[in-house]
């Protein structure tokens, strides 16, 4: 299995279909059922699953399986799936359906530590595989409900920590409190065929977060929720999404990045074939006026926009006073970008004065809106190159027509 990441890694830019299925190797099976766990929706099974989980990670040989069976919903408390595991491959067969606790008093940790649903720390070779039959349930609507009580800090449902290996396929993620999944640390993973929904309103319910990771791609997936589709924040290299579909919700941000001052870097991330439909934003690069760092090396390509709000931006904190710095953004390309935008203002690159935006290039760009009014473009501090943009970025030097 990890030579399959490795082929992954060196060909994801050039070459992204290069995956092929993933071969596991037969093992033992532990399921949770056999643990205690219930599956009837009521009892909290997280002890159950936290046995099951232990044997399998203790597992002597093989690929050891966790099976959360199928027609069977397990109501699972906050828990930590933590290894390292002695077997190479641990593969969570999740057929059936997983839920939060439905009111927020019944969740049984403290205030101050509800940070996340289900967590996986600290293993290498981490298989979740859905089937298409698998999913998780956050139970987050009281929770948004609770938005503006400040006291109460809402969890993330999936957060993998210290992961590598991680491949993640076949799953639906409904109605997380906040974000359905956090990828934090993790190198050299796939997340493929998953589906994600949470009402257009609901606060904060991010797709996917990705931070401090490398080599990670997320394809062949659909995000409909409230917030970013997926957000790739600081210390994250190689990301590469492909065939992703976004909308309701954000559309794709790198960043925010920079706030309070930090010094935060993002690098080599690779967007492919992805539609945005009827997102507040669709390729966006933010960054907070004050900060250190830098994004570069972006690639938006084959982008198909359906009434998005603000197809390109980039939101440097544009700030015409003061000389405070910021973080850099450079070597950013936006390839084959077409559709309709619902705001007639399509393309927004905001720079700020002092560091500026570079190498920005813009090609094959056709954004109209549903009316058939023009759209325009505007710009602060911006270098780069347009050709064949429609709209016209009258800041940037031209190639071809327009
Ligand atoms: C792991 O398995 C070994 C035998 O293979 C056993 O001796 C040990 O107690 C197990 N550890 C845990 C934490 O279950
Ligand atoms: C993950 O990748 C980063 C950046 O390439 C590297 O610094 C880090 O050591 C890697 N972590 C592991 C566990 O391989
Ligand atoms: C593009 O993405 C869509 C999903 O949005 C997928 O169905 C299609 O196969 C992808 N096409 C290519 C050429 O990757
Ligand atoms: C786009 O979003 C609208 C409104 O949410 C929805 O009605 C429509 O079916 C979506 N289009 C596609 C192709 O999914
Ligand atoms: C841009 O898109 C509009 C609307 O789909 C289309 O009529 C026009 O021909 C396109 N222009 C180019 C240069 O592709």
């Amino acid at each position: 299995m990890k030579f399959l990441f490795a082929v992954l890694a060196i060909f994801v830019v050039a070459l992204p279909c290069a995956w092929t299925k993933l071969e596991l190797d037969a093992g033992p099976s532990f399921n949770v059922i056999d643990y205690g766990a219930t599956g009837n929706g009521q009892t909290d099974d997280s002890q159950a699953f936290l046995k099951a989980w232990k044997d399998a990670c203790n597992a002597s040989y093989g690929t050891a399986t966790l099976l959360i069976p199928k027609e069977k919903t397990f109501m699972l408390q906050p828990v930590l799936f933590r290894g390292p595991c002695k077997p190479p491959t641990v593969h969570i067969k999740l057929k059936g359906t997983i839920i939060a606790p439905n009111k927020i008093e019944a969740w049984k940790l403290p205030k101050s530590t509800r940070m996340a649903w289900i967590r996986f720390r600290h293993i290498s070779g981490l298989v979740i595989r859905g089937g298409g039959w698998g999913l998780i349930d956050g139970q987050g609507s009281p929770w948004w409900n609770s938005y503006f009580n400040t006291e109460i800090k809402r969890p993330t449902a999936l957060h993998f920590r210290e992961c590598d290996y991680l491949f993640l396929s076949g799953l639906t993620h409904i109605n997380s409190p906040k974000n359905h999944i956090s990828i934090n640390r993790c190198n050299n993973s796939l997340i493929s065929k998953i589906h994600m929904i949470a009402p257009d309103e609901s606060p904060n319910t991010d797709g996917i977060d990705i931070s401090q990771s490398s080599n990670i791609v997320i394809k062949n997936s659909k995000m409909e929720t409230g917030d970013d589709c997926i957000a790739i924040n600081h210390g994250s290299t190689f990301i590469s999404i492909i065939g992703v579909f976004c909308g309701p919700g954000h559309g794709i941000s790198i960043g925010s990045l920079g706030k309070n001052g930090a010094h935060q870097t993002v690098e080599e991330i690779y967007v492919r074939n992805c539609t945005f439909n009827r997102t507040t934003n669709g390729a966006r690069i933010k960054t907070w006026i004050g900060g250190q760092g830098y994004a570069r090396k972006i690639t938006f390509k084959d982008i198909i926009l359906m009434e998005a709000t603000n197809p390109v931006i980039i939101d440097q904190q544009y700030n015409p006073y003061d000389n405070v710095g910021g973080v850099r953004v450079s070597d950013v390309s936006y390839h084959n970008v077409r559709g309709t935008s619902s705001s007639m203002h399509a393309i927004k690159l905001h720079c700020d004065k002092s560091v500026g935006c570079t190498n920005i290039e813009l090609k094959g760009i056709n954004i109209t809106t549903i009316t058939g009014k023009k759209t325009y473009a505007s710009c602060k501090n911006v270098k780069g190159v347009c050709s064949f943009c429609n709209p016209h970025v009258s800041c940037l030097s031209h190639k071809g027509s327009n």
